[in-house]
């Protein structure tokens, strides 16, 4: 089974950016933490800060794997270009965001990537990408 798990933008500061909101593990030794522990799964990890790199990766897998994993960050919010990218492609998506954005500012409340996911993990910590990729098994 091939996943991947496709990161926005601010996304590669894990680690380093806003600790009391995200935590102090980098993206990096999450995900290798994570493939030691889903051996059966193909997974694979992009990151991107720029909205149409995000939208190009979606389009390249969106037909070949079995699932995408999205954390779009802040282009959640803003981007109808990611939405349309999601509702072009056949692979099913699951949106994941660290933080619980509803208890945050407004501006957090809407996404446009919703309506065109499978699901929605919202506000677990760095654990609402593995709760997402065990919806997949
Ligand atoms: C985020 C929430 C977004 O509102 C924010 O812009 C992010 C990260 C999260 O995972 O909690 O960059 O998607």
């Amino acid at each position: 089974m091939k996943i991947i798990i496709i990161n926005g933008p601010n996304l590669n500061l894990l680690g380093k950016r806003e600790p009391e909101v995200y935590g102090t593990t980098t993206f990096e030794e999450y995900f290798k933490d994570l493939q030691d522990n889903y051996k059966s799964i193909e997974l694979s990890y992009y990151q991107s800060n720029i909205e149409g790199e995000l939208i190009d990766k979606i389009q390249e897998v969106g037909f070949s794997h079995h699932a995408i994993i999205l954390n779009a960050a802040a282009y959640t919010h803003t981007s109808i270009g990611i939405a349309d990218a999601i509702k072009a492609i056949t692979t099913p998506v699951i949106e994941v965001h660290i933080s619980n954005t509803f208890s945050r500012e407004s501006f957090r409340h809407q996404s446009y990537i919703s309506p065109n996911v499978q699901g929605i993990i919202i506000g677990f910590g760095m654990k609402s990408y593995e709760l997402a990729l065990q919806s997949f098994l």
